[in-house]
């Protein structure tokens, strides 16, 4: 058996035991994919029934391939749950993927619950294992909590490994990453890293070795960038609704460039979740801290520009219905803050509903899979899992999710079904011209006649 050399001691390099601190969106994956490539797996929460439910192979948020994944394996012997931190004392490698939200008072990250994780896990591990941050961090805590876990724990160490994974393709994300980012202070974590991405390696992934501050802040500067790019366009839809062109068009014609490409140029109501709002904001924040909050000025104004899309929605909903809200039946379809996904953290579906809702219209939200976490969250709302019910009698329909169901629909059906054959389409991403046959009103952000 290969072993790795590391602080003074070897490890066996098949025989790596592997610990997932924190079960949510990117632990649980996490841990089901480390297990899939031939790791004992013990994945670690303080939230009971979130570990109750993960060891009967149930999800509990909707992400495809996940479950059968998590279900095989458990199966397999390899992957099992606990919320008993004292289970990880055998592992070699602690993964911590705990959550980084932004505080209630400000634009900066939650760093409670890493914090909490290290100081959990750092009196327990044995000499010469690893801990490795997953979690998105502001800028010099992956320092910081290595200094603190030397003190604690003198015999181990701590690097930080990014994650990129994207919801609804986060098992794939995982298994086949674009690129390993791996923050180290020394060879020796490289190699335990090494080990438990050989496969990818094999597979030919490409491999940044980077020191810790460089690693953190390729995260963030990775979603900043994505981030403007939808804010770009968006802008640029703002321009061609003023001057009568289509971002459409001009989003096609700019992505034949290379050198600007054409993903992430969808113009529409911008853009949401549970990482790219909050990862700017903690960035802008940790730039004041960092006395350089001048070089991401602009990210300022991407949040605005994002956050004017949703507006722009809205306003083009009380131009449409004469200013007049109250009582008016408004089908939404999509809660989700993008397909394939039940996550309506920062929604941008979910903000506009609930904002015409709160201007007195009888909002009726469509989601095939977000329907529960949104009405958890807003439970005035009025939420169906039924297209047909969400439609019924309907004053003006907005498309703001692009579900592949919603691509499906039948113009011609669907106007036999609403009041009025109104559609903004604010993912711009339904087939304007055969809802324009079928008799439809069709307004899209960006496009001339949305003005
Ligand atoms: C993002 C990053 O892509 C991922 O690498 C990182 O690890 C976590 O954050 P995710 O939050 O799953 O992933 O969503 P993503 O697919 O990036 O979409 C973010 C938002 O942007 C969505 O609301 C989506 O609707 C919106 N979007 C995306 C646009 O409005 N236009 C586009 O062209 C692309």
């Amino acid at each position: 058996m290969p072993t790795v050399p590391f602080r003074g001691t070897t490890i066996s390099a098949m025989a790596l035991k592997i610990s997932v601190i924190g079960t949510g969106y990117l632990g649980a994956t996490h841990a089901a994919c480390i297990s899939s490539l031939g790791f004992e797996v013990i994945g670690i929460d303080t939230d009971a029934s979130k570990i109750a439910a993960l060891s009967q192979g149930k999800v509990p948020f909707y992400e495809p391939e996940l479950e059968d994944l998590l279900s095989q394996e458990i199966a397999s012997g390899r992957l099992t749950f606990s919320t008993d931190f004292e289970a990880i004392k055998d592992a070699d490698v602690h993964f911590i993927c705990v959550g980084t939200p932004q505080v209630k008072d400000g634009l900066a990250a939650d760093m409670t619950y890493v914090r909490g994780a290290l100081e959990a896990i750092a009196p327990i591990i044995k000499a010469g294992s690893l801990v490795v941050g997953k979690s998105t961090v502001p800028v010099g805590t992956a320092a910081a909590l290595r200094t603190r876990l030397l003190e604690i724990n003198p015999k181990t160490d701590l690097a930080w490994n990014p994650e990129f994974l994207r919801e609804g393709f986060a098992v794939d994300d995982t298994l086949h990453p674009n690129r390993l980012v791996v923050g180290v202070t020394n060879d020796g974590a490289e190699n335990i890293l090494k080990e438990v991405y050989a496969k990818n390696l094999i597979d030919g992934v490409p491999w940044v070795r980077a020191d810790l501050p460089t690693s953190e802040l390729v995260k963030v500067a990775a979603n900043s960038f994505l981030a403007t790019k939808i804010s770009f366009i968006n802008a640029m839809a703002e321009i061609c609704e003023a001057a009568g062109g289509d971002v459409t068009v001009l989003a096609k014609a700019i992505g034949y460039d290379p050198r600007i490409g054409n993903r992430f140029l969808q113009a529409g109501i911008g853009f949401g979740g549970g990482c790219l709002p909050k990862d700017i904001r903690a960035f802008m924040a940790r730039a004041q801290e960092l006395g350089a909050h001048q070089a991401l000025e602009f990210l300022r104004e991407i949040d605005s520009i994002n956050l004017r899309a949703r507006q722009r929605v809205i306003d083009l909903v009380r131009k449409d219905l004469s200013e007049d809200l109250v009582g008016k039946k408004v089908a939404v379809l999509g809660a989700a803050f993008k397909p394939d996904s039940d996550d309506v953290r920062d929604s941008p579906a979910l903000d506009i509903a609930v904002q015409i809702h709160a201007a007195g219209a009888n909002v009726v939200v469509h989601d095939p899979k977000a329907t529960g976490p949104a009405a958890k969250r807003f439970p005035a709302l009025t939420f169906t899992e039924d297209l047909n019910e969400c439609l019924k009698g309907a004053e003006i329909v907005l498309h703001l999710t692009e579900w592949k169901i919603y691509r499906e629909l039948d113009p011609v059906a669907v106007k036999g079904l609403v009041k009025s054959a109104i559609l903004i389409d604010g993912r711009n991403m339904l087939d304007r011209s055969a809802w324009q046959a079928a008799g439809w009103h069709v307004r899209a952000l960006g496009r001339a006649d949305s003005r």
